[in-house]
């Protein structure tokens, strides 16, 4: 998998990504980030990346060539074109979910574009971006966190990038469920013991403990994501013993 990010900071994309599971599948070239600066294909003469404004108001617009001139390269880098898609990460773009991040993991090459100020001039957007995506609700000041977030959530869905091949399989949003929860050592703290199944070492017990709580956390959290989940026969008897668990009834 390919990322090229087209950003006014690419030491903050490549810092950032060169820590941990992000940085450890870059090191064993499970996956590649490119860079690409706008501010290194300007040509006019002032030599500004944005410009005001048409119509007036507040702050600054990325200019559209700079943008495509960057995109150009960043495409060039990759022959397979037809498994590559150029991303605006935008707040009015379709909001980010584990979903929408395995359906791009099909994909060998994913440009991201990162705006800053305004945001970029509309063009850029309609001609060369094949996609808006957002982090959800809420403005942040540049695309280079979005990029960073979309890249290390989908790193972890490429095998071999993870210790444990296993773990993300059970992340929260995987299976349209929350994980369950987990405990280390001490065993007791503040009177709160960890569940007496999880040191039993009956694996079976175990398995069926976490799918219960899996459920049963989604149930309690985020209820909405059980609305949009077929539970087979064995699941909804699971989540009814964890309701009963949870509710006793008083005699
Ligand atoms: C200050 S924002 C511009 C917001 C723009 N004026 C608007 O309201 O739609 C600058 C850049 O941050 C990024 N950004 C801001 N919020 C985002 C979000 N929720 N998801 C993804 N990217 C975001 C975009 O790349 C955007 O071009």
């Amino acid at each position: 998998m390919q990322f090229d990010v087209i950003t006014l900071f690419p030491e903050m994309v490549l810092q950032a990504a060169s820590h941990g599971v992000t940085g450890k599948a870059l090191e064993t070239n499970l996956a590649s980030i490119n860079v690409w600066n706008p501010r290194d294909y300007v040509i006019d003469k002032h030599k500004t990346v944005d410009d005001r404004p048409y119509g007036g108001g507040p702050g600054m617009v990325m200019k559209y060539q700079p943008l495509h001139d960057a995109l150009t390269d960043a495409k060039k880098k990759h022959l397979a074109r037809e498994s590559s898609k150029v991303i605006y990460l935008s707040p009015q773009g379709k909001v980010i979910t584990q979903q929408v991040l395995s359906e791009a993991l099909n994909l060998s090459q994913i440009i991201l574009v990162a705006g800053r100020y305004e945001g970029i001039d509309e063009r850029f957007i309609m001609l060369d971006c094949d996609e808006e995506w957002s982090l959800g609700d809420y403005v942040i000041s540049g695309g280079e966190l979005a990029a960073l977030i979309v890249i290390d959530a989908m790193l972890r869905l490429i095998p071999g990038v993870l210790g444990d091949s296993e773990s993300a399989l059970y992340d929260s949003h995987s299976d349209g469920l929350l994980d369950y929860p987990h405990y280390t050592r001490p065993e007791t703290i503040a009177a709160l013991t960890v569940p007496t199944v999880l040191t039993s070492g009956h694996h079976a017990d175990i398995d069926r403990w976490r799918h219960k709580q899996a459920l049963g956390r989604t149930w309690q959290k985020r209820p909405d994501l059980l609305k949009n989940k077929q539970l087979n026969a064995e699941q909804k008897n699971l989540l009814n013993e964890f309701i009963l668990e949870s509710n006793p009834i008083k005699v």
